[in-house]
Parts: C-alpha cells; structure tokens; sequence
C-alpha cells in the first residue's frame, strides 16, 4: 500500500482493534489500567499517548515519508515545539518570509528563552551562507512563502545546513503531504497546520510535526508529553476522516488556483500574479523540482488604481476571512491580518505590500469563482 491515494484512506493503523473496525474508534480515557504492577499495555497517561492520535500520526508519518509524526492541538503547538529542540543562546534563521504566528512566537516567546532569530532575504539557497555565524544552529523555512509564494530551494538549503551541521524545519501548509514531502529532500523536521489542507473543512485546529530520525523523533515525543500541547481525540478522529479525501480536494483546488491564476494575469486591475504553477513564475522550474504540484495557494497585487477593501467586500462566494485550504474558497488581506504583527519595514522588504491579495480557492465551481473575481475587481476601482 505504498501509492499516496491509498494511504490517505487506509493509512491509519489501528492498533487496538477490538471489533475489526472500519474506522478509527475515538478512545475518551484519560488513563490506562496497568495489568499488574509490574505489567501494562504500553498505554500509561493519554498525554503521553492515546490510541486515536496513535492512529493519526502513524498516517501522518506514512504520509511524510518519516520515521516519527506527532499531533498537536495547533500549527503553532507544533512550531513551538520544533523550536524548542533549541537552546538558549542558539540563533535560527528564518529564510524568506514566515507566517505572522511563527514570526510572533519567535519574537514575543522564545527570544525570552534566548532563542534568537534573523529573517534572511534570498533569492538563492547560498544567500544564507553569509549569515551562518557560530551561534547559527537552525534554518526554518516556508516553501512556497506565505504570502508571497515564492519557492524556496529545498535541496539547496539543506545542502547547506549539512555543512554546517544546522537543524532544517520546514512548514509544510501550504503544500500539505499529498503535494510535498520535505522529509524525503532532506529536511529534519516538517511542521503543518493541520488546520489548513490536511482538515480541510475549516472545523478544527490541529497541528503535525514529522521526523526521519528516531533520536529527533524521541526528543520530540519527550517535548509533546510535557508542553502537553496535544490533540485531542476527538479532532484526531476528524483528522483521519479529512485526510481520506486530501487527494481529491487537493487536485480540484489545484486546478482552480491555476485557472484563476491564468485569468488574474489577464486583468487590467491586477498587477503581478503569485502563483509557481504558471510558467511566468520566477520559482516555476524550481517547483516542479521538489514537489509534486504547484499547490492550490496564490497572491496577486492590485493595480494602485483600485482599491483592496472594495474589492474584498464586493465578493459573493469567496469568504473574507483568515484560514486557507478549505473546500470553500477564502481569501484574504494578509498586511492587516495573517502577517500584520511583522513591522512594516519587513513586510516592504519580503514582498507584502497593502495592495497584496491571498487566495486559498476552494473546490467550487472554476467558472463562477473567476467570475466572483471579475465582478468584484470591477467595483474595485478608486
Ligand atoms: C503557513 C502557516 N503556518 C502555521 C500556521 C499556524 O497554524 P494554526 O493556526 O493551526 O496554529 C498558519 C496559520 O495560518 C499558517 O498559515
């Protein structure tokens, strides 16, 4: 059972099978009886270890191509669990631009810890060398970035983390799984709002990480059982119930990013489109190196001529709001939203201006969701 398709829907093993269930039986015990003293089943305290979310995490490491996936209670749970495998003193560089969340807990939490952090603008992997310094111990990166899309090279930076004996995380969001597995490229630890792709229905908060080394995997066990930043049962269930239907959400909202990105590039009210799929692309080539798809995200920027919020609040079947990746089509206003708590003189320099627009298309109808764009770009004139 090795092609992705299948995995999604029979993936997750369960181990603790009492009736031969088709589904994934949600386990609400807080604790596990021991045997004997001297004797239990493997299952002590549900932080520690639950049989749903076992369940869930083995999918996921079958997904990743790793050794070892946790699940968390939040993307962000599991990005602060990543970066807890530093240490005070440490320094990580933030290559190309983050998600808002990710930048904030490096700035408002771990730097309290002595954690530090620089975001590294790069056009190239061997942009980071100068800034490997001797207190450099990590790379966490986006690819494509959030908002901007633009791809990083994954080969080229872990290349260079290896040289230099770096920790390589990369956020997998916007790409999910089903369309890019960093894991098999190199890179030591994926994380994932699970929130986005992977639940897919806009109804639950989750997070993964995935490792491909059992000591990685143990230090990350270790931090998930005493941050205690877990998922819970119930929206571990959930989650395995999403994932079964990844593949097909994710191709039709494929095709939609890339039909719409085709028709934006044609509208005088737009002026450039982010989008790896279309082959004016600075990152295409890049792209199609490393993952399977283009993925289903895209940005564009108006023209200085119209007018971001009319535009937003003159569309009828895209949701105005601050996710991505579920069946409905979103879309959003990331220098005011998703990545406002990033100064202003950052967001210049990585590409997020006011004018910038995010769109995470759902699996509507192709036609109606371009013309929902078109309309509503016509009332956006100032
Ligand atoms: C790229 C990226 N990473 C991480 C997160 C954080 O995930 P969560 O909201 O599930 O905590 C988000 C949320 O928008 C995101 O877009």
């Amino acid at each position: 059972m090795s092609k992705l398709d299948t995995l999604l829907v029979h993936g997750a093993n369960d181990k603790v099978s009492y009736a031969r269930e088709v589904n994934v039986p949600i386990y609400l015990t807080a604790t596990f009886e021991q045997k004997s003293f001297e004797d239990h089943t493997g299952y002590g305290y549900a932080r520690g270890n639950n049989p749903t979310r076992e369940s869930l995490e083995y999918l996921i490491k079958e997904l990743e191509g790793g050794k070892r996936a946790f699940a968390f209670a939040s993307g962000m749970a599991a990005t602060s669990a990543a970066l807890s495998l530093f240490s005070a003193g440490d320094k990580v560089l933030v290559a190309g631009m983050v998600y808002g969340g990710t930048y904030g807990v490096l700035k408002s939490v771990f730097a309290g810890f002595g954690l530090r952090f620089e975001l590294v603008e790069l056009d190239r992997a061997e942009d980071l060398v100068p800034h490997i310094t001797e207190d450099v111990k990590g790379i966490f990166f986006e690819t494509p970035v959030n908002p901007t899309l633009k791809v990083n090279d994954i080969r080229g930076i872990v290349k260079i983390a290896k040289e230099h004996s770096l920790l390589t995380i990369v956020d997998n969001t916007f790409m999910s799984p089903f369309a890019q597995r960093p894991l098999e490229l190199g890179v030591d630890v994926v994380v994932e709002s699970a929130t986005k792709y992977l639940g897919g229905h806009s109804d639950i908060i989750a997070g993964i990480a995935a490792v491909n080394d059992e000591q990685l995997g143990e230090r990350l066990h270790m931090i998930q059982a005493l941050q205690g930043g877990i998922l819970q049962p119930f929206d571990a269930y959930q989650l395995i119930r999403s994932i079964k239907t990844l593949g097909v959400r994710v191709r039709q909202q494929t095709h939609n990013a890339y039909e719409i990105a085709k028709y934006l590039e044609t509208d005088p009210a737009v002026k450039i489109v982010h989008y790896p799929g279309l082959e004016s692309d600075p990152g295409y080539e890049l792209q199609r190196s490393q993952a399977d798809s283009a993925g289903a995200m895209l940005s564009f920027e108006l023209d200085d001529q119209y007018c971001p919020a009319k535009f937003l609040d003159s569309l009828h079947i895209f949701t105005l709001g601050a996710s991505l990746g579920g069946v409905e089509s979103l879309i959003g206003h990331p220098a005011t939203t998703s990545h406002r708590g990033i100064p202003e003189e950052d967001r210049a320099k990585f590409g997020i201006s006011d004018l910038l627009i995010r769109v995470s298309p759902g699996i509507e109808d192709t036609e109606e969701l371009i013309a929902d764009l078109a309309q509503a770009l016509r009332l956006a004139k100032k």
